[in-house]
Order: structure tokens, then sequence, then C-alpha cells
């Protein structure tokens, strides 16, 4: 009823009528705000319980995987070792046959050695080799992703960090990944040090990073790393002015194997394992993005582990 008002609505005589309408409109303008900030809230309910269930499932496949993976892999070392041996005697034994030279031994060895190809499989083999172990190490690290992902491995240790030393570190081994496609600028608050998991969190940021590295189509992108504090809380955003994220695909970013990369070129893991550390460190991760414009991902961690309130979301320093 007051969802589009007029001019006529509120152009009354009556004073008091007048007021009543403007109250009504203010009411409704409140309920609406109301209205989609619980449509937020849902939204964000949803998302959770969705990569929950998700964290469940990664976390019995990549225990079923794990295993196999791991002998596989263990395997497959001893496997190229032998091979190489065996190269050795293949090339032992080639050379003596130069001492059966002008016997039907000689020519018979010849014909097989022809037959099957043998100088073909000498330059295939290790060829063959190197790529199906690349492909177990690649097998091995998303099983390893989803692992972390659904929080199966809780070895490590809970320590003060300096967030600042963490992120400096990240950006030197992604420099080579960045440096030719953005410029990276550092805004960095005065942050307390975080209680938290700092390998893990150098994951986020590296994952962050990176995706902010490949969204950048254009000739030169900038990247800006910033952080802050606010109450019981830091921040840190990671900002790109790359292609931006579609309101569809915002949706799905978080969960695993989503990409919209080439195959080879991502696994669609990163920002999903990345929500399961910053779920861990109690904290979250949000992002805004248009298409076009470019990206902000913004992480909110607690300082001290124990403190649960609501978490800020206004962007102060
Ligand atoms: N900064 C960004 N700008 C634009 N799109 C992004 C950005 N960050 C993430 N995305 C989108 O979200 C998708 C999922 O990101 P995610 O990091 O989970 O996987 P990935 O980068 O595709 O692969 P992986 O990280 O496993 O190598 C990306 O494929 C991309 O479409
Ligand atoms: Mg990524």
């Amino acid at each position: 009823m007051f969802g589009q008002p007029t001019e006529n609505a509120i152009d009354t005589s009556n004073a008091g009528e007048a007021e009543r309408v403007r109250e009504l409109l203010r009411a409704n303008d409140e309920l609406k705000e109301l209205n989609a900030q619980l449509r937020d809230a849902q939204d964000k309910l949803m998302q959770s319980e969705k990569l929950a269930s998700i964290g469940q499932l990664a976390a019995g496949v990549a225990h079923e995987i794990n295993n196999p993976i791991g002998y596989i892999f263990s395997n497959f070392g001893t496997l190229e070792k032998y091979m190489a041996r065996l190269f050795d005697m293949l090339n032992a034994y080639e050379a003596a046959e130069v001492d059966l030279a002008g016997t039907p031994r000689a020519a018979l060895l010849k014909a097989l050695r022809e037959e099957n190809e043998i100088e073909y499989l000498k330059e295939d083999i290790p060829t063959l080799m190197a790529e199906s172990k690349e492909g177990i190490t690649r097998v091995r690290t998303i099983v390893q992703n989803l692992k972390d992902f659904s929080r199966v491995d809780t070895s490590q240790e809970w320590v003060m960090a300096d967030l600042h030393h963490g992120i400096d570190s990240t950006l030197s081994i992604v420099a080579n990944e960045i440096k030719y496609k953005a410029e990276v600028t550092k805004e960095y608050g005065a942050i307390p040090d975080v209680e938290c998991l700092p390998s893990e969190l150098n994951q986020v940021f590296m994952n962050l990073l990176v995706n902010a590295a490949h969204a950048i189509q254009a000739e030169r992108g900038a990247i800006t790393v910033r952080t802050g504090v606010r109450d019981t809380h830091v921040w840190v955003e990671v900002h790109d002015n790359g292609s931006g994220i579609s309101r569809e695909n915002q949706a799905r970013i978080f969960d695993p194997f989503f990409t919209t990369k080439p195959v080879g070129k991502g696994t669609g893991l990163g920002l999903s394992l990345s929500y399961g550390i910053v779920k861990k460190h109690d904290g979250q991760i949000e992002v805004e993005s248009e298409l076009g414009v470019g990206t902000t991902f913004r992480v909110v961690l607690p300082i001290v582990r124990a403190i649960r309130p609501v978490v800020p979301s206004a962007t102060e320093s």
C-alpha cells in the first residue's frame, strides 16, 4: 500500500493525517530494511549449513581416498627407481650386443627391439611416469585441501601472531604470480597480535591474493591489502580491480569445486578451504564485488578466540 508513495499520499490538508502517513512510511521503510537484513541472515545461515554438510561429505571422501593415494604415491617413487635400474641394465645389454655382431642372435635381438619399439619406449616411459606423478601429486593436494576444509587435521598449535608478518611472507611467496599483473599496495593499520593458526591463515591470504591476481585481465591491475582493528576483532581486506563476480556466482564461490577457471588452472577449492579455516578461527569471510569494477574479500577474526560477539561489518580502522 505504501510501496510507492506519491506526493498526493501525504498532501493532505489535515496536518495530523499527514504526520500519520509519514509515520507509516517511516515504519514501512524500517520493515523493509529489517526484512532485507533477515533475508541476508537467512542466506548466510543456509550457506554455512550447506558448507557444513559438504564438509562432512568431504571429510569422508578425503579419508577414503587418502590411504590408496598414499601408497600409490609411495609405490610410484619406488617404481621410478626400479625403472631407472632396468634402463641401466637395458643399456648394458645393448652395449654387449656389439660382441654378438654378425651372429643370428644379434639379428634376432635387433628384430625384437624394432618390433617392440624399444627406442620409443625408452623415451616415452619417463614422460608417462612424470605425467602420472604430477597427476597423483595433484590428487594428493586436493585430498589434503579437502581434509583441511573439513578440519580433520587438528595437529597445529594456536599462537598469538602478527598477521602483517604472515601477509608479507605470503606476498613474497606469490610475488611471481602477481608481479606481472598487478601493483600491490599495503595499507596496514595498527593491529594487535591475533590468536591463530598462522600457517592456515597464510593459506587464506594466499588464496585471496592469487584469486585477485587471476581476476585481473587488464595490462596492469591494482591489488590493495588493508588491515584494521575494531573492538575485539581485526580485519584483513584484499581488494582488486579485476573482473568482479556476478551476483549468481557470488552465492557459489565458497562451494568446493566451484571454479570458472579452465581445467588445470583452478580446482575451485581455494575459497571453500579459506572459508573452513576462517570458521575454525571463529571469524567471518565476506565478499563485495561488482562485475567489471572489482572485488573485495574481507576476513574478520577475533583477536582472542574465546570472544564471540556479533562480527562488525563496517570498514573502520
Ligand atoms: N578476486 C576475485 N575476482 C573475481 N573472481 C573471483 C575472485 N576470487 C574468486 N573468484 C571466483 O571464485 C571462483 C572460486 O574461487 P576459488 O579460489 O575457490 O577457486 P579457484 O581459484 O577457481 O581454484 P583454486 O583456488 O582451487 O586454484 C573462481 O574460479 C572465480 O570465478
Ligand atoms: Mg583460488
